[in-house]
């Protein structure tokens, strides 16, 4: 099976977020399932220059307003397509947003782009890459299906993947025009979403199968709420709507090798984590303590994350006894409301404002436990690496942590043995009682080092999920056939 896949970030080329870290790992796990998969993303100044020997293979001299390439090259076992058109990627910043934060005005012309390319390759414009599946990932790509529907020509199947419906890729109707695509697509059954347009709404309009990354995320995404305006359309396509649950590469993510933490540890000498949380204690200027609980976060400061509801955990937290260590960036309210906090309890809350992946990993390794109190999660990373790292999850009862962590309550229904602690309703009352609760069983050692061992042999690898990937484009293609 060839897939070519459409994503605008991939680790570990670019990365603002999970969805790089998903479209990094794979394309590597898919090829023991015999998926040959290549990935197109945008030239964004970065990729250049990682990506500097690649080949051109194709040269447009006005590509939506200005020259174009398209490359072909390989990074870390990463086949990539690179869409080089410097009038729209050529920018200081962000994939997305300008230094300041605002969206780039042409968002929808860059993104209508890269999905323009994808269809053209589908179609077999690369006549050595001829692709049996085209998988786009996130409203960035969501055009990708659509363009394919509206040439009317013999098109490979298509999978769209949600791993946010929050973002939707809104944009004014008189952009149709812009990007090539017939006027009739603004229409209810395509791309016209409360009087503008949506590229989520037309990838899942026309893609053939659409995914999201847990099962869970999967049902909450077509009820009224979860669906954020999408649940209507996606009950009536439940019939090709599936989860299928991240994992994480579990090479950059290894306690035994992992060159970026104090002192490297594996579940037969677990007692050396507490040399990484010393160190860990030390860079977030957090009191010395073996016997304070560490909770550490590792989070975009955004709505979604909840961390607003952890700020009014903080008074629990002191008067527990436990500290915290938080590492995200994000709002600037919250940015500035967690410096204060951090100002106004020296040696109890630490907090690092930026992205910074070395210290991530130490976090995983020192933390005793990882808090992630998002309001929705579609799947999460973090508490991955966390089960990973021996960090027991704190986490809310959503989306995929619901999906992947056993809370110390359901384990013994469930016959799994728990690995962490699931609240819910997400609110900052149910999350408190969930710190205290998790403060009792800290000091419990014996039952705290059976959730931290339970977490280090769940097995959090792409693996297994890969081939319900490679599942899911068999089916297609077998669907396809017999059509
Ligand atoms: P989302 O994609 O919604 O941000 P995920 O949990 O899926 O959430 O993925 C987040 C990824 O980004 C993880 O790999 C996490 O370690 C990383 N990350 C988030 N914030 C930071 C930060 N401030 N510094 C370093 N890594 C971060
Ligand atoms: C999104 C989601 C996150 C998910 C990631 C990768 O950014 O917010 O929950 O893990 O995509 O699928």
């Amino acid at each position: 099976v060839r897939v070519l896949a459409v994503a605008s970030e991939v680790y570990p080329v670019v990365k603002t977020g999970g969805l790089a870290d998903v479209a990094g790992a794979l394309p590597i796990a898919l090829k023991a399932h015999g998926v040959e998969m290549r990935t197109l993303m945008p030239g964004y100044p970065d990729v250049m220059r990682q990506l500097s020997d690649a080949d051109e293979i194709r040269r447009w001299p006005d590509y939506f307003g200005g020259p174009g390439r398209l490359l072909a090259g390989s990074h870390d076992g990463l086949d990539l397509f690179v869409l080089d058109v410097p009038h729209l990627y050529a920018r200081p910043g962000n994939p997305y947003v300008t230094q300041e934060g605002i969206d780039w005005p042409d968002n929808g012309v860059r993104f209508a782009a890269l999905s323009r390319v994808a269809a053209d390759i589908g179609h077999g414009l690369i006549p050595a890459f001829v692709p049996d599946i085209v998988h786009a990932h996130d409203w960035q790509a969501g055009l990708a299906p659509a363009y394919l529907h509206y040439d009317n020509r013999p098109r490979p199947g298509t999978v769209m993947t949600i791993h946010n419906i929050a973002y939707q890729g809104k944009f004014a109707r008189e952009l149709i025009g812009a990007i090539g695509l017939p006027w009739d697509a603004f229409n209810v059954n395509g791309l016209e979403y409360f009087g503008g347009i949506s590229f989520l709404k037309a990838g899942l309009q026309f893609a053939d199968r659409i995914t999201t990354v847990s099962p869970t995320y999967a049902q909450e995404i077509q009820t009224d709420e979860g669906g954020m305006g999408f649940g209507g359309l996606l009950r009536a396509r439940a019939s090709v709507l599936s989860g299928i649950l991240n994992g994480i590469d579990v090479s950059v993510w290894n306690p035994q090798t992992d060159p970026h933490i104090a002192y490297r540890f594996d579940a037969g000498d677990i007692t050396f984590r507490a040399a990484n949380k010393a160190v860990l204690q030390q860079q977030f200027n957090l009191d010395s303590s073996d016997e304070a609980p560490l909770l550490g976060v590792i989070s975009r400061l955004s709505w979604q994350k909840g961390l607003d509801l952890l700020l009014d955990a903080i008074p629990t937290i002191l008067g527990e006894g436990m500290q915290l260590a938080l590492l995200g960036s994000g709002d600037r309210d919250l940015q500035d409301r967690y410096q204060a906090a951090a100002r106004a309890n020296p040696g109890r809350i630490g907090v690092v404002i930026g992205y910074d992946e070395i210290l991530a990993h130490l976090l995983q390794a020192g933390s005793d436990a990882l808090l992630v109190p998002s309001r929705f999660e579609p799947c999460g990373l973090t508490q991955l690496c966390a089960l990973r790292y021996g960090a027991v999850p704190i986490v809310a009862r959503v989306g995929g942590l619901e999906d992947t962590i056993v809370d110390i309550g359901e384990a013994d229904r469930s016959g799994r043995d728990a690995t962490g602690f699931k609240f819910g309703p997400v609110t900052a009352d149910a999350f408190a009682r969930t710190l205290r609760k998790a403060n009792l069983i800290f000091h419990d050692k014996v039952t705290w080092r059976r959730l931290q061992l339970s977490g280090l042999s769940t097995d959090v690898s792409w693996r297994n999920r890969a081939g319900d990937y490679a599942a899911l484009y068999r089916g297609l293609m077998a669907a396809r056939y017999t059509a």
